[in-house]
């Protein structure tokens, strides 16, 4: 069965990519701003541009070469993140495929490659479809595309959308008859929310999942700040080059005029809050513009474009049941450096 078109939720993130224009990634000519930005989003940009601290939000890491940056990433020696949850996987996707049972319907929020849900898709009986979400538009409809070739007679619904808003699932083909929604959230992406975030954002999974809903949700557990400190700042600069590309496609798509150059990644852990903290820090005082606004910037400020929570499984199990979830299983690693939650809506789960 080959893959339904990429449905896109309008209104939520610039969906009309210059592919060719990407490929240059940092340091070519800015171009005019991309008028298929929605206010939105805009707005979003110039108000955390103007808070202090000035913030940006992580979901526009993921233009064409942010996601290829990614996908570097998850193969760093330092990054044991991707290593250690797809070992988890490997490890037990057939006991989550028997507690899911036969004819389920897979939505997967932030799909990325795509990696780790083929050892679930090999695992669970007779899925009745895959619904790949993710806001990098491009590569869900190419991963989405493979994803059909490789299994065929899976139906394959991509959506493209900002899954932090409202989502409506693409219709499934009539001839689809399914059991339950699982809806799987890997890469520890639940991380890069604030707790309140990530409770609301649960809680919105719960809802789309309904009764007899699950969640496999993989979240980084805390752990020795060294082991933090590598991952997020690897020796080949490949997370700095993730980081700053922000600023590029800032550049690129809002005709915003910032010089990568003159800021610099910089991530650490901060034990007291339980997160990775990644920043750009200004090296210079200047003014940049974006989207037609003024923007100062002293020596030494910071932009906070990511943060990265790490879970105590104790907070996992809290988080889950304050959104709906009873905890069925975990799974982790010998070194408890990652944890795989397979998460059930409880009976009497609040809206
Ligand atoms: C940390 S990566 C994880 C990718 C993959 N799931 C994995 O485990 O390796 C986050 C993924 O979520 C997507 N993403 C980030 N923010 C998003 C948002 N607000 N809405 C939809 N997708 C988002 C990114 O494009 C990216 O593919």
């Amino acid at each position: 069965m080959t893959a339904g078109p990429v449905e896109r939720a309008p209104e939520r993130y610039p969906v009309t990519h210059d592919v060719s224009r990407h490929e240059a990634g940092e340091g070519e000519p800015r171009t005019a701003p991309n008028d298929a930005w929605p206010e939105v989003l805009r707005a979003e940009v110039v108000a955390g541009l103007r808070s202090r601290p000035k913030t940006l939000p992580p979901k526009l890491f993921y233009d064409e070469r942010g996601a290829r940056l990614f996908d570097q990433i998850c193969g760093l020696d330092e990054y044991y993140l991707t290593r250690t949850e797809l070992a988890i996987m490997r490890a037990h996707a057939g006991e989550m495929a028997a507690l899911a049972g036969a004819g389920c319907v897979l939505v997967e929020y932030g799909s990325g490659e795509a990696l780790k849900v083929r050892l679930l898709l090999d695992a669970l009986r007779e899925p009745a479809a895959y619904v790949p979400i993710d806001i990098s538009a491009e590569q869900l409809a190419r991963v989405a595309g493979a994803i059909a070739a490789e299994y065929p007679g899976l139906a394959v619904r991509p959506l493209a959308a900002d899954y932090t808003g409202p989502l409506t699932l693409p219709e499934l083909p009539a001839d689809v008859r399914s059991s339950r929604r699982v809806a799987y959230f890997p890469g520890s992406t639940i991380g890069n929310f604030h707790p309140p975030e990530a409770l609301a954002f649960l809680r919105g999974v719960a809802r789309v999942c309904g009764d007899e809903g699950v969640l496999l949700l993989g979240a980084d557990l805390r752990k020795d700040p060294a082991v933090l400190h590598a991952a997020y700042n690897d020796a080949a600069g490949v997370t700095a080059a993730f980081n700053r590309n922000v600023l590029a496609r800032l550049n690129r798509e809002l005709g915003a005029t910032f010089d990568a150059d003159l800021f610099r990644h910089y991530a650490y852990y901060n034990p007291v809050a339980g997160r990775v903290e990644m920043h750009l820090v200004s090296l210079e005082e200047h003014t940049v513009r974006v989207a037609g606004e003024r923007v100062s910037l002293d020596r030494g400020e910071s932009i906070w474009t990511e943060s990265s929570y790490k879970y105590s499984p104790c907070e996992l199990e809290t988080l889950a049941s304050r959104a709906g979830f009873e905890v069925v299983r975990a799974w982790t690693d010998a070194d408890a450096l990652f944890c795989v939650l397979y998460l059930e809506v409880s009976a009497g789960r609040r809206g």
